[in-house]
């Protein structure tokens, strides 16, 4: 066999049909890394419970991580090579992430900064915050140190959780001796996409996101609705690329005519939305294949189950010999 890299964690919450901005910064170097990598991938339906509202959202964990791994196997996650399953169908993270909790400071918590940003959006207060919320990075460290992940392939947003969980790491392994390997970040190229309002990352919460799995009429309308150079307010008003999202869209999914776009917008000869017919046009393009092969997988009506069944079988062998030897460090 052929000696692997290492192994990779890394994990989605089930938050259903996934974005290009999910796509780009995390699932296409998924996708990559499976052949050089053990991978492992998991549904993190846990971490959706952090933010309960009520009994609905709950209720749509399971439709939306059907919808979720049918874009993962689409876009070409292989169960054969990849360990894909859901979080909670292996309980021992639960146990991990009680007894890292009693290794962390609740000051790294508080200071992570989406459990900030959080807090900021949910005007949030000592009575609203779940304890489970501040927990969110633990269980998060828990996910990947139970299966020994040592490379997590996510987008920049992420980067602060995994730092914690580095520490998290370095003070269990100093207090109970060395167990885990420091996981590091693997971003991708494009680590952070922004949404079509041009100003924020893009992102389902905030409604400025394209599904990757559209129909080519949806995807088209959705792109038309982005925000260009607020300043070229008039087609003859030559445009700025540099700060225009759809231009860093083209540099993506048209990369063979960007010089040419990038003259027609600052020459003005080009107006915005020619610019972003051209990106409508090549986005589905990109993503034919991906919508071809995500049809034919739907009408497959028990696979994910079967798939995400034999995934939590054998990430759960892991868990236990890895639990086995947490309980013995650490006396219990
Ligand atoms: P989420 O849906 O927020 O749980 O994100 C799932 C994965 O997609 C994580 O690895 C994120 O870092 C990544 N991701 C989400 N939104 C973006 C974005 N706008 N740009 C790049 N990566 C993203
Ligand atoms: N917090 C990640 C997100 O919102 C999801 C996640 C949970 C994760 N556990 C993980 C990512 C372990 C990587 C590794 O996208």
């Amino acid at each position: 066999m052929v000696q692997k890299k290492g192994r990779i964690f890394s994990g989605m919450r089930p938050t259903g049909r996934l974005h290009l901005g999910n796509y780009l910064g995390a699932l296409k170097s998924w996708v990559e890394l499976q052949d050089d990598y053990e991978c492992i991938y998991c549904v993190v339906d846990v971490h959706a419970l952090t933010t309960l509202e009520s009994v609905q959202d709950a209720k749509a964990i399971v439709p939306n991580t059907n919808e979720m791994v049918l874009d993962w196997l689409a876009a070409g996650i292989d169960p054969n090579k990849s360990i894909i399953f859901v979080q909670s169908h292996v309980p021992e993270v639960m146990t991990l992430h009680t007894l890292l909790s009693m290794v962390t400071p609740l000051g790294w918590l508080m200071r992570v900064p989406t459990f900030k940003e959080k807090l900021r959006q949910m005007k949030a207060n000592d009575e609203t915050v779940n304890y489970g919320l501040v927990g969110y990075p633990v269980l998060q460290t828990a996910d990947i140190i139970l299966y020994r992940g040592d490379t997590v392939p996510v987008g920049e947003d992420q980067v602060p959780h995994v730092e914690l969980s580095r520490e998290i790491v370095r003070r269990f392994n100093k207090i109970f001796g060395n167990t885990f390997p420091e996981p590091k970040v693997k971003l991708t190229e494009s680590p952070s996409i922004r949404g079509l309002d041009g100003k924020t990352k893009m992102s389902k919460t905030l409604n400025n996101h394209v599904e990757l799995a559209l129909s080519d009429d949806e995807t088209r309308k959705r792109i038309m609705s982005a925000v260009t150079d607020p300043q070229r307010t008039h087609r003859n008003i030559p445009g700025r690329p540099d700060i225009c999202n759809v231009y860093s869209l083209h540099k993506i999914f048209n990369e063979r005519k960007v010089n040419e776009i990038e003259q027609g917008c600052t020459s003005a000869t080009l107006g915005c939305v020619d610019c972003k017919m051209d990106l409508a046009v090549n986005v589905n393009k990109h993503l034919a294949p991906f919508r071809e092969r995500r049809t034919a997988l739907a009408n497959q009506p028990d696979l994910v189950q079967a798939i995400l069944t034999d995934g939590a079988k054998r990430a759960r062998k892991i868990a236990k010999s890895v639990i086995a030897e947490v309980r013995g460090k650490m006396g219990l």
